[in-house]
């Protein structure tokens, strides 16, 4: 029998990137790997604004890896995406899907016509009045962004089975990492603009948050604050840590500090504020990954700030690497940025 491949897409703020794994019998192997940058502005803050350029940057991605389907897992994750925990009366799945809609209109910022919603179920609670509840994650996606993503695929002649969560997508992809000694951990993925936050115990999601804010902030306080184009700052954001400390340097080292604390001080509100609606399952550790985790400094920022060790994720536990074409320093290379497209594909299953 011919085994079972699928592939995730995810369409970012600064690239487009899609992995195929297969599964089989021996396990999960990670077979293709491949991504295309996207021209400045062509998504904005996850969200597509020009759609035709990234329907090209897919069909370019799709000539450049030679990809062994067109049917894709999609990810979402933008400002238009909502999650939040929620206490519904206690139904059974099939009444809960029918239903799902008239539950929540009164929690939602936008209508329900306009919206894709999905309820992701966690535990049986009892309410104050002793009556039986599902509590679970609401998720809420302006259907108008959802469709742009699908459409951006499809255009490029693929044919899109499901859309997730990215936030999803990086709860599959490295809740895994079993360290048996952790019971909650916060898993951040950071990318040019968007930051997905998720605290979960052995796989059970308990908080999601989706940050705008990334990488690509640094650039821009870099750009500014030195005056030098945006290409121009993002390489000195990458490189100045091996550059020596003329000046120049200096100032870039501290605008980057100066924008990490920042963004680490977000981060710290979202778990104060997860740790204020959960006392119980306290963060133990967190686990960083997204192209925006490679900052200098930020790491050691974020351990400092939040009072917990910091580790990077590996999105490739405990795949096998199948012949994918890339060496063992390319494979490093792509690890941090591989969570989302990694747990898409792991999703179709
Ligand atoms: N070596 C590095 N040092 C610092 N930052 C880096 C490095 N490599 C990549 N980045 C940053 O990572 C960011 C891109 O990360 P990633 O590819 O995960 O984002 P994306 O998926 O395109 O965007 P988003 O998830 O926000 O929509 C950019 O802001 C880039 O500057
Ligand atoms: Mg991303």
């Amino acid at each position: 029998m011919a085994r079972r491949t699928a592939i995730g897409l995810d369409i970012g703020t600064s690239v487009v990137r899609a992995v195929e794994l297969s599964f089989g019998r021996d396990g999960v192997t990670l077979d293709r790997f491949g991504q295309v940058v996207l021209p400045e502005g062509a998504v904005r803050d996850g969200e597509v604004v020009d759609p035709e350029a990234v329907t090209a940057a897919i069909k370019t991605l799709w000539t450049a890896t030679r990809f062994g389907t067109k049917r894709v897992v999609l990810g979402v994750a933008n400002q238009r995406v909502i999650v939040r925990q929620l206490d519904l009366p206690w139904m059974e799945q099939s009444e809960l899907r029918k239903t799902l809609a008239f539950h929540v209109a009164d929690f939602l910022p936008i209508s329900v016509e306009d919206s894709v919603l999905d309820f992701y179920p966690l535990e049986e609670v009892t309410s104050d009045e002793g009556a039986r509840q599902l509590r679970g994650l609401l998720v809420a996606a302006q259907r108008d962004t959802v469709l742009l993503n699908v459409q951006c695929a499809e255009k490029a002649g693929l044919r899109v089975e499901s859309v997730d969560l990215t936030s999803f997508a990086v709860l599959r992809a490295m809740g895994r990492q079993t360290d048996l000694t952790v019971g909650t951990e916060a898993l951040i993925d950071v990318g040019a603009r968007v930051t997905n936050i998720v605290v979960h115990s052995a796989g059970v999601p308990r908080f999601v948050r989706i940050l705008l804010m990334g990488g690509q902030d640094v650039t821009d306080a870099v750009s500014e604050q030195l005056g030098v184009p945006l290409d121009r700052a993002e390489g000195l954001k990458q490189n100045f840590a091996q550059w020596g400390s003329d000046d120049q340097m200096t100032m870039v080292s501290r605008t980057v500090a100066t924008t990490a604390q920042d963004f680490v001080d977000e981060i710290r509100g979202s778990l104060d504020y997860y740790a204020a609606s959960s006392p119980a399952q306290h963060v133990e550790r967190i686990v960083i990954s997204g192209g925006g985790s490679r900052l200098e400094g930020l790491a050691e920022t974020l351990a400092a700030g939040t009072r917990l060790p910091v580790v990077l994720g590996d999105p490739f536990w405990p795949l096998k690497l199948g012949r994918t074409g890339l060496d063992a320093e390319q494979i490093e290379f792509i690890k941090p940025l591989a969570a989302v497209p990694v747990g898409l594909a792991l999703g179709a299953i």
